[in-house]
Parts: C-alpha cells; sequence; structure tokens
C-alpha cells in the first residue's frame, strides 16, 4: 500500500516538472546568440542597433504568426532598415539545425 502511494506521489511530481522541460532553454538561446554575432546589434532588455528582445516579444505577444516571422528574419537575411536609415541584410543564426532556430525564436518571444 505504501509503495503504491510513494509511486503515486512520484508521478504526480513528474507530471508537474514536465511543462518546465518544455520551456526554451535559454542557456542555448544565449550561446546562439553570441555565435551568431546578434549581441553586436542586439540585447535583452535594451535597443542597440537592432530593438530589444523585450521589444520584440511584446510586439508579437499573442501573435499566432510570429515565430513564423522571427524564424523568417534570422535565417532568410530580409533587408531591414538600421536606425540611420541605411539598408542592409539582417543577419542569420550560425546554427544549420532548425530546432536550434526554433529554440532561439522561441525564447525571444518568451522575454
Ligand atoms: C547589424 C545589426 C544587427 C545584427 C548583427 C542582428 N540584428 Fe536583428 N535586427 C536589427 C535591426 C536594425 C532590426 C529591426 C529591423 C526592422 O524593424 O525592420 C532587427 C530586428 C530583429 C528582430 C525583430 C524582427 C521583427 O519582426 O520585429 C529579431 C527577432 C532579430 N533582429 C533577431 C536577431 C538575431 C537572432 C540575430 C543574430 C543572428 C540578429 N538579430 C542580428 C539589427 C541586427
Amino acid at each position: 500500500m505504501k509503495v503504491t502511494s510513494l509511486l503515486a506521489t512520484t508521478a504526480v511530481a513528474f507530471a508537474i516538472s514536465l511543462p518546465a522541460a518544455a520551456a526554451p532553454d535559454a542557456d542555448a538561446a544565449v550561446k546562439l546568440t553570441k555565435e551568431s554575432g546578434c549581441t553586436k546589434c542586439h540585447s535583452v532588455d535594451k535597443d542597440k542597433k537592432g530593438p530589444a528582445y523585450q521589444k520584440v516579444a511584446a510586439k508579437y505577444k499573442g501573435k499566432a504568426d510570429g515565430e513564423a516571422k522571427l524564424t523568417e528574419m534570422v535565417t532568410k537575411s530580409p533587408k531591414i532598415k538600421m536606425s540611420d536609415g541605411s539598408e542592409e541584410e539582417h543577419k542569420a543564426v550560425s546554427a544549420k539545425d532548425p530546432a536550434q532556430v526554433k529554440n532561439l525564436v522561441q525564447w525571444i518571444l518568451a522575454q
């Protein structure tokens, strides 16, 4: 009897801990922004040449196409306007693994 209830408790605790495992991996995301040179123009909470990730997250909050838009921005190098008005191709992430890109995009949207 005791063993059964212990097992049940463990199962419940495990179920509760699952959603946390599905959250974006912040360490991996930050590492990728450093490797890709994104930090030159972006930070989490301050505008640099590019908007702060918190602003980007606020802009796309509740919008279903946010993930697709950001994925395009960080993989397809679209032309963008810099704050000084000049045009440049936006930098793409160095990772080729779609799972890594997805993790990064989800992390940005979670700021
Ligand atoms: C040379 C500077 C520069 C670098 C390097 C750069 N960005 Fe940007 N980024 C910008 C600017 C400027 C904008 C704003 C473009 C606009 O609003 O049209 C922007 C916009 C964005 C957006 C918001 C898109 C939106 O629709 O609001 C995201 C997300 C983003 N960058 C992520 C990244 C990531 C990830 C990297 C690294 C792979 C990166 N950026 C590298 C300058 C840069």
